[in-house]
């Protein structure tokens, strides 16, 4: 039997409160490990390395951030997976220098990026990633920043050392569009990442 694909019809997505914490620090830790695995995509963190700091963290970011939101899935109601997005202000705020850091395409009209929101952390609970349940996410995260009148979308997926093939192939379904290119160091460890665009 084939994979099962989730669809909107038993995925609910909503803003993601605190006490959602727990749930979503299991997600995080299912993708969020030490090993880095390229085909199956990884967040930064080692979540399980410090549970107190990253659940304190994921609290802070849902009474903060404007876009957190979590999908559930529906017969059982247990978080599948959440986003993590940034206005421009909140993202810039947490990177102060990312629009410097940036190589910029020559080609890419850099004025579009004068409103935008920054998916910065995206994740689904390991079993059941590839499923289409990043994508419902992503319609609902569209569909309100739309409605708030913002244009663009900004976002990064690492290409090395380690690739991250799921945000890739992620990134190719939604019609990401390669903008740019950065360097950056985080936790002595040296990265190159992707940066996305998209009209919304
Ligand atoms: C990135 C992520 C949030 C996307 O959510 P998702 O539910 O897997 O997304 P979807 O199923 O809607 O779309 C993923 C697409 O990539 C494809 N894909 C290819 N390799 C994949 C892989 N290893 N994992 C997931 N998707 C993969 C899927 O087949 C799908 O395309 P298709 O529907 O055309 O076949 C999820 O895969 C995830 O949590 N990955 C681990 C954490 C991570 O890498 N986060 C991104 C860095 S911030």
């Amino acid at each position: 039997m084939g994979k099962l694909i989730l669809s909107q019809d038993n995925i609910a997505v909503s803003k993601a409160q605190p006490v959602d914490v727990r749930e979503i620090y299991h997600v995080a830790c299912s993708v969020g490990q030490s090993k880095k695995v390229a085909t199956k995509g990884f967040l930064m963190d080692d979540y399980k390395s410090d549970p107190k700091f990253y659940q304190a963290k994921l609290l802070q970011d849902i009474l903060e951030l404007k876009y957190f939101y979590v999908a559930r899935f529906k017969p059982n109601n247990k978080i599948i997976g959440f986003f993590i997005i940034n206005t421009k202000e909140e993202w810039l705020k947490n990177n102060e220098g990312w629009m410097e850091e940036v190589y910029w395409s020559p080609k890419f009209d850099v004025s579009k990026t004068d409103d935008f929101i920054f998916v910065d952390k995206t994740a689904v609970y390991a079993p059941f990633t590839a499923r289409g349940i990043g994508s419902v996410l992503f319609s609902v995260v569209i569909a309100d920043a739309k409605k708030e009148g913002v244009s663009y979308l900004l976002s990064e997926t690492i290409i090395g050392p380690e690739p991250n093939f799921a945000s890739l192939s992620f990134g190719i379904k939604q019609n990401y569009k390669v903008v740019g290119m950065r360097y950056e160091t985080y936790k002595v460890k040296d990265f190159a990442t992707l940066v996305y665009h998209k009209e919304i």
